[in-house]
């Protein structure tokens, strides 16, 4: 049985009540939290940082805090995320100058590391990281906005990628992001990924407790 984990993005929580969203996320049986930290550089938006990260550890937060970097350049905000109390870091190898220092600091300071992938961004990055790894974040939409549609290419690239990581012999989770919500999470799940990012489709609905209720019985099936 795979061990599959809900991660809401907060990028589609109301802002100024964060606190008592993730904690309403979390009651409703989310897992982790997925947290998007976008510069207006190397994506066309702006959102937060690690003050904000920081605040909901302060607030009492104890699940994991899943970083998903787009900005550029990648270095400088690792350590401080690292310091802000985040479990996972996953950046875009395009926007890293030195993949392998980047990885490496990550879990140099205690955390878990990932990459991620942009649609069209090739797997070949993977090539020399895998024992790095403890996470691979494939983008089924171009980051930068939530409630997007789902790029139906991503099933395949997840197909790739699953062999890859299971070939390895490595323990990295496989996770989606972008377009992700109960009509579709089976035929992700099927195609490889264990992790599943969902902002609209959680966040837009009265009843966080029901929708990932709905995707968990989508996963059983
Ligand atoms: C997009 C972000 C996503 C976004 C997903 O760049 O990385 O995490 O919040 O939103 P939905 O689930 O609405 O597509
Ligand atoms: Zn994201």
């Amino acid at each position: 049985m795979t061990d599959y984990k809900i991660a809401p993005s907060i990028l589609s929580a109301d802002f100024a009540r964060l606190g008592e969203e993730v904690d309403a996320v979390l009651a409703a049986g989310a897992d982790i939290v997925h947290f998007d930290v976008m510069d207006n550089h190397y994506v066309p938006n702006l959102t937060i940082g690690p003050m904000v990260c920081k605040a909901l550890r302060n607030y009492g937060i104890k699940a994991p805090i899943d970083v998903h970097l787009m900005v550029k350049p990648v270095d400088r905000m690792i350590g401080d995320f690292i310091d802000a109390g985040a479990t996972f870091i996953t950046f875009h190898p395009e926007a890293s100058e030195h993949i392998d220092r980047s990885l490496q600091m990550i879990r140099d300071g205690g955390c878990k590391a990932g990459l991620v992938f942009n649609p069209a961004t090739p797997l070949h990055y993977l090539d020399y990281v895998m024992d790095k790894l403890d996470m691979i974040l494939l983008m089924s939409v171009n980051p930068g906005f939530g409630g997007q549609k789902f790029i139906p290419a991503t099933l395949d690239k997840l197909k790739q990628v699953r062999q890859r990581i299971d070939e390895s012999g490595y323990a990295v989770r496989l996770e989606v992001d972008g377009g992700v919500g109960i009509g579709n999470i089976r035929e992700i799940a099927q195609a490889g990924a264990d992790t599943f990012v969902a902002g609209s489709a959680i966040f837009n609905t009265d009843d966080y407790r029901a929708t990932i209720d709905k995707m968990r019985a989508e996963l059983a099936k």
